[in-house]
């Protein structure tokens, strides 16, 4: 997550009618890497508690963490620091990371140890099928979406995640009210999420354009990694109105 994600062997889908089945285009492309020890005791030792195994049908939130609070969704958390931090900080709310990376679902479970945090569970599956199948509709206070991918090139743009059908699945699973906020320190990705969030019928933006990155939003890896390299950060905060709201 930290190293740009290689590219497929290339054509990604088969295209041809009749052709192999069409496989989906994904946001990411799984890498090996290896795993700490710790990140594997880690791993061994919490995954059971704190991993959830992906379903096809909708969790019961509460039960889930024996409470029916607000909850938020992370998507690509990466070696999860930034998620710890939050979650650490607002222990009110409950929060449901996802992200591929074995070795950082080690790494968050390594820190869900060390700060003994029960309000905070991994899926380690493509966020975009846990937002569709696992996550009932009207669910969320928030969905986090700091640093995607960026994809640079321009034959791998169809891998941001930041799409329409993406941005209407997002809203869909946000409680009336609640919020998504994307960060990123690519400017042309920006100007991407900005034009396809602010087109969306169902949120609106909480700025007239990018927003102040909040005071808890947390400084992420990957974003450490862009600052170093000189890029700048943009965030972006949009709300899906309350219920009451015309
Ligand atoms: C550029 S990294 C950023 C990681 C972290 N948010 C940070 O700022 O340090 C993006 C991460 O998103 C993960 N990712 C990309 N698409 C995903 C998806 N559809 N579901 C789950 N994780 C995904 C990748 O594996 C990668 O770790």
């Amino acid at each position: 997550m930290h190293d740009t994600p290689v590219p497929p062997p290339d054509a990604d889908p088969a295209t041809d009618a009749g052709g192999p089945p069409r496989r989906p285009v994904r946001s990411f492309v799984l890498r090996g890497g290896r795993m700490g020890t710790g990140q594997q005791r880690a791993l061994a030792e919490l995954g059971p508690r704190y991993v959830l195994p992906y379903q096809a049908t909708p969790l019961a939130l509460p039960q889930v963490f024996g409470r029916a609070g607000p909850c938020i969704l992370e998507i690509g958390f990466g070696m999860g620091d930034a998620t710890a931090q939050v979650a650490t900080a607002m222990p009110d709310h409950d929060f449901i990371g996802v992200e591929v990376h074995e070795a950082g679902v080690g790494a968050l479970l390594k820190r869900i140890g060390e700060g003994g945090l029960t309000n905070l569970r991994i899926l380690r599956h493509d966020a975009v099928e846990v937002l569709r199948d696992m996550v009932p509709p009207d669910t969320l206070t928030g969905v986090h979406l700091w640093f995607p991918d960026p994809w640079h090139k321009k034959r791998h743009h169809k891998r941001r995640i930041v799409q329409p059908a993406f941005v209407e699945l997002v809203a869909s699973r946000l409680a009336p009210g609640g919020y998504l906020h994307c960060a990123t320190d690519w400017q042309p990705y920006a100007e991407q999420m900005l034009e396809v969030l602010a087109a969306s019928p169902a949120l609106r933006n909480t700025a007239s354009g990018y927003a102040p990155k909040p005071a808890w939003r947390p400084q992420t890896k990957f974003e450490t990694r862009g600052l170093k390299l000189g890029h700048g950060v943009w965030d972006l905060l949009f709300t899906r109105p309350p219920a009451d709201a015309t």
